[in-house]
């Protein structure tokens, strides 16, 4: 190995977990903003732009339940709305959180290929979370593919 090259490398891998790390703790502040007064279920999600900056939202309910909008959306499209149409990485943390289908159309759109799909699974009896990683091109079967219905 070339000299210097294994401290380039370390400092790359401290470098994303580093930004993991931001990414989870800004998932968990926007769950504490969440609006879920009939399900009682609090998401909050993060998402990383190819520019570098970080975008949360949290889960919107109302009265008219169907009205309701996740977490992972809101952040997405809070993201679409600031200029920034590629992400690098979704979060989302909730009591075991995984992004809807609906959702995970939505992350297709905007996510690249290789984004990492961050769940932060809070077990709140237990207090203890649990962290697993998965990429946008695993997340949905056969997603609807606008090039293929000629969109
Ligand atoms: N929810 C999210 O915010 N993200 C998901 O991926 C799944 C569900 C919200 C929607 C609703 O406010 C509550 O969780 C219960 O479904």
């Amino acid at each position: 190995m070339p000299k210097g090259t294994k401290g380039r490398k370390k400092s790359g891998n401290a470098g994303v977990k580093a930004m993991r790390k931001k990414l989870i703790q800004a998932a968990r502040n926007a769950q504490k903003n969440s609006y879920s007064p009939y399900s009682r279920y609090p998401v909050g999600a993060a998402v990383l732009a190819e520019s570098g900056r970080i975008y949360t939202g949290c889960n919107v309910e109302n009265a008219s339940f169907g009205l309701a909008i996740c977490a992972e959306r809101v952040a997405i499209f809070n993201a679409v709305s600031h200029g920034e149409k590629k992400l690098r990485a979704v979060c989302v943390a909730a009591k075991s959180a995984r992004p809807c289908g609906a959702c995970r159309q939505v992350i297709i759109e905007f996510a690249l290929k290789d984004a990492e799909i961050i769940c932060v699974d809070w077990q709140p009896l237990e207090k203890k979370e649990k962290v697993s990683y998965t990429r946008t091109a695993k997340l949905l079967p056969k997603p609807f593919n606008p090039s293929e219905a000629g969109l």
